[in-house]
């Protein structure tokens, strides 16, 4: 009873401490009345899978991207392929996406106290936040209310940023989504956590150019020797949410080529000096960015349904 009563007092905290997130027909009450516990079962979820496995953190966050960037957050990336058509998720661009079975946990969990209610979408973009956190990264508010989204089509990934891109190239990709070029350093900077796979890098490696430092180029050969889908994490603490990736940007040790050519761009070599000095003010921007990325083409009522099952249309 006392304890019934301490749960509705933080979820009444969540949602007035929430009133300025209420952005774009999204609203921090959203499943007050509906699914009150849908957001603690989702962190309680996550805490728990990621206990077990840290290096999924940075399989949620990722999720979060793929399924933003194309489409709109609409879980538009948790969609199966059918025999009709092949799903945005079979793409050779979902690039080893992981962590589905988390979004999956937390649903089944979700439909047995409120079937019907709490969309796949906003799973994603809850258990993304609450990845970050878990991995000692900054906490951020997410309202709630999204729609889950009837189309995932393989082509469609073809809108996903390539590790190919230079700077002006990002900065363009991106603003056309509305993030300025800070966004696009910031977010970026989720490649603290986890790791590239050898396809995703070795083409810089045949000629090493200036940017790359010569001993890390060694490294990465190194790790190229194990094959295409040898791993390397990004920096030094791969499951650890810091701006350790900046300090290696400036050690001329990143991994991908659109790591390394954030700080040889004079467009936004400074952002990484800033974030690499001050870890402080890459959280800050981080959350902004992130909440700007959970709430990009949401699909609103009609405009979509709320899945029973993630992986497949009502
Ligand atoms: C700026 C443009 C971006 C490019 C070109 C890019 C590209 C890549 C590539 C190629 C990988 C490695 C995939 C593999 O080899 O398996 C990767 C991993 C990753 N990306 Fe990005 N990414 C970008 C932005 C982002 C953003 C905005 C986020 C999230 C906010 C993000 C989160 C991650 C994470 C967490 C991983 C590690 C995944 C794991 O260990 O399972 N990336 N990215
Ligand atoms: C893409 O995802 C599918 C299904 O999850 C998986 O079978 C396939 O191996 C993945 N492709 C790559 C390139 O990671
Ligand atoms: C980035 O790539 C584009 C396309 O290849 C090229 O036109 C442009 O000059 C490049 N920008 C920089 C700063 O290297």
């Amino acid at each position: 009873m006392v304890r019934a009563n301490l749960l509705s007092v933080i979820m009444l905290m969540h949602v007035i401490i929430g009133l300025p997130y209420n952005v774009k027909g999204l609203s921090m009450g959203y499943y007050l009345m509906s699914c009150p516990a849908a957001e603690q079962i989702v962190t309680n979820t996550v805490n728990n899978a990621l206990q077990a496995d840290p290096t999924l953190a940075a399989g949620l966050i990722r999720m979060l991207f793929h399924d933003c960037f194309i489409e709109g957050c609409d879980a538009s990336i948790l969609l199966d392929s059918t025999k009709d058509n092949t799903a945005e998720k079979d793409s050779p661009a979902n690039l080893s996406l992981r962590g589905y079975e988390i979004i999956d946990d937390a649903k089944k969990k979700i439909e047995a106290r409120c079937p019907g209610v709490v969309s796949c979408a906003d799973i994603i973009a809850m258990a993304a936040r609450d990845a970050v956190f878990s991995a000692n990264g900054p906490y951020y508010q997410i309202p709630k209310g999204r729609f889950d989204g009837k189309r995932s089509k393989i082509e469609d990934t073809r809108n996903l940023p390539s590790p190919f891109l230079n700077a002006s190239q990002l900065i363009q990709t991106f603003g056309q989504r509305g993030f300025t070029p800070q966004d696009v350093v910031a977010l970026s900077g989720a490649h603290t956590l986890g790791v590239a796979r050898c396809s995703s890098f070795k083409a810089r490696l045949t000629t090493p150019d200036s940017s790359m430092d010569s001993s890390f180029v060694t490294t990465l050969t190194k790790t190229c020797s194990a094959g295409d889908n040898a791993e390397q994490p990004f920096d030094a603490t791969r499951n650890n949410f810091d701006n350790a990736y900046f300090n290696a940007l400036q050690r001329k040790s990143g991994v991908l080529f659109s790591d390394q050519t954030l700080s040889n761009t004079p467009a936004t070599r400074n952002i990484v000096n800033g974030y690499a000095f001050n870890q402080a003010k890459f959280f800050f921007d981080f959350q902004m960015a992130m909440q700007k990325m959970s709430n990009l083409d949401v699909k609103l009522g009609s405009q979509g349904e709320v899945r029973k099952n993630c992986r497949i249309l009502n």
